[in-house]
């Protein structure tokens, strides 16, 4: 299937809206619920069987999904934020959890389950330039460094701020919460 163009058009996703998909251990789509179908305008049919890649968008940096595979099929979990791309070139942002699902006698990786929540823009607009950052320097490494020269960079920035990747992850959500007062 072809890659669509992005539009530059975002897909407002209501605060709270949650999907869900779930992969085999290559990254094929094996389950996508019904907000993931109607947000991503491809059918049922379509899903099933792509790659999860059927929704990348060009603004994601390679990297990020370099360390997102690597923590993955090392048995952990992680957080991402994620621009993807809709069927009909529009975007939308979300943060998403993915874990690996483990075979119940044998302990291997069998699949992997990804659930997302709409990102606030406030955390959109904390994550964008750091992405750019990123993809800027892929972008002038040669095609085999990207994924290391883009960590490279991903870890630079924050160890400027001396954070783990996961702590950048809690902190952007924990101050663009908007319920971050309430309880
Ligand atoms: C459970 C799971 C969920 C994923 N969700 C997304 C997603 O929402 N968007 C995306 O671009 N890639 C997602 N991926 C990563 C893709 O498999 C792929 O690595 C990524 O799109 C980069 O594709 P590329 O290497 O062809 O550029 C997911 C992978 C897994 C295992």
């Amino acid at each position: 299937m072809p890659r669509p163009t992005p539009t530059g058009v975002e897909i407002p996703l209501p605060e709270g809206t949650l999907f869900v998909s779930k992969t085999d251990a290559r990254g094929v789509i094996v389950y996508a619920d019904h907000t993931f179908i109607r947000v991503s305008g491809y059918s049922e049919e379509e899903l099933i069987s792509s790659a999860h890649s059927i929704v990348r968008h060009p603004d994601m940096p390679r990297s990020l999904f370099w360390y997102f595979w690597n923590q993955l099929q090392a048995g952990n979990e992680v957080f991402a934020y994620v621009v993807n791309l809709a069927k009909n070139g529009d975007h939308y942002w979300v943060l998403a959890h993915a874990t690996p699902d483990f075979h119940p006698v044998t302990n291997a990786i069998i699949g992997y389950h990804s659930c997302r929540r709409a990102a606030p823009q406030a955390a959109v607009n904390r994550v964008m330039p750091i992405y750019r950052q990123i993809i800027a320097e892929e972008k002038r490494a040669r095609p085999h460094d990207q994924c290391a020269t883009g960590m490279a960079v991903l870890e630079r920035i924050l160890a400027e701020r001396g954070l783990t990747y996961e702590q950048w992850i809690f902190a952007i959500h924990s101050d663009t919460n908007p319920h971050r007062h309430a309880a």
